[in-house]
């Protein structure tokens, strides 16, 4: 099996690779499928969350590939986040542990604080995934401040339940924030990250402070558009200037996208539920794009935000 790029994590020096398999949207009654075939195609990273809803399904799936000798529990590196309704001190461990217990695995290469933003916690016998939104409809915040759940996050460290720290959907300020209290500094930022959203001042940060940075939603609008809110912009995967350089190089589009990052030293999450596409999504080590073609692609950034949290309509009961 090819052996694929890696970044070295701050702190523990772990090789975490740079494209992985995001579980994301990636549908439950086939995921244990999804994921064994992923491993067996090659992929050596899932990127999973509480909020997905299918750790359990994606479990099997690894579990069944480490069965079959496939790989052993070491060679894949299992990414999950904790959801917004458990920052509390108090949560953190107890949804950490049944996470582990959905996967069936006994720790998390790196686990993630999903988004910086504290819900009002939702008893997971209750509803699981809890999702933004209360019983009632309305979003309810509560009053954790990030210090108390970066606390917690550093014991789960100290329990050996996760290897590596990090946050995701954070932006520079807060960044600066967790490093006058951390005893263990965030090594990973996950973010939104595509030729429409550079991010370059984020990426600039995060490199002078040694966090490596995750690029979520690396094809733009797509996932959104199949969401029904893509905002009106238009399909990366179809851009003209994305197409001509895959065309030049004899890659797909979506490889020429998720290279633009990886040659960057961004790692990246791909989801799909499509096989083929699964397996192309990997393959983005064998060809190297200019500077120049770098550039021009970097030069269609429009900030253009597709995960937006601050969307939430305060109307909503935001302050209720
Ligand atoms: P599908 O699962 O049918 O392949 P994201 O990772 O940002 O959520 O984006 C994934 C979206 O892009 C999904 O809609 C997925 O659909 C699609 N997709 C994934 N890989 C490719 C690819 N290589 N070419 C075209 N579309 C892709």
């Amino acid at each position: 099996m090819a052996q694929h790029a890696t970044v070295a994590l701050k702190r523990t020096g772990a090789k975490m690779p740079l494209v992985g398999f995001g579980l994301w949207k990636v549908t439950k009654s086939t995921c244990a499928e999804t994921v064994y075939n992923a491993i067996k195609s090659g992929y050596r990273l899932l990127d999973g969350a509480g909020d997905y809803g299918n750790e359990k399904e994606a479990g099997e799936g690894l579990r069944r590939a480490i069965a079959d000798g496939i790989v052993k529990r070491e060679d894949v590196w299992v990414t999950s986040k904790l959801w917004n309704t458990f920052h509390a001190r108090e949560h953190v461990h107890a949804v950490a542990k049944k996470q582990l217990g959905l996967w069936g695995i006994d720790y998390f290469d790196l686990f993630l604080v999903h988004f910086p933003i504290a819900l009002e916690y939702v008893d997971p016998s209750h509803r699981y995934p809890p999702e933004w939104w209360g019983d009632d409809g309305k979003v309810h915040l509560a009053k954790v401040p990030f210090q108390e759940t970066w606390g917690a996050m550093e014991e789960l460290v100290d329990q050996g339940l996760v290897k590596n720290i990090g946050v995701s959907n954070t932006q520079g300020s807060l960044l600066l924030d967790i490093l006058r209290y951390a005893r263990y500094e965030p090594a990973v930022n996950q973010v939104e990250l595509h030729p429409y959203l550079t991010q370059e001042s984020l990426v600039k940060l995060c490199k002078t402070l040694g966090i490596a940075i995750t690029a979520y939603s690396s094809l733009g609008p797509q996932s959104y558009v199949e969401l029904g809110a893509d905002k009106g912009a238009k399909n990366l995967l179809e851009h003209d200037l994305i197409q001509s350089i895959a065309t030049k190089h004899s890659k797909s589009n979506a490889q020429v996208l998720l290279r633009w990052a990886v040659q960057q030293g961004l790692a990246v999450i791909p989801k799909s539920n499509n096989h083929d596409r699964l397996v192309q999504n990997l393959d983005v080590d064998q060809f190297t794009l200019s500077e120049e073609e770098l550039k021009s692609i970097s030069a269609l950034n429009v900030n253009l935000r597709l995960n937006d949290p601050a969307d939430i309509d305060p109307r909503m009961g935001i302050f209720a």
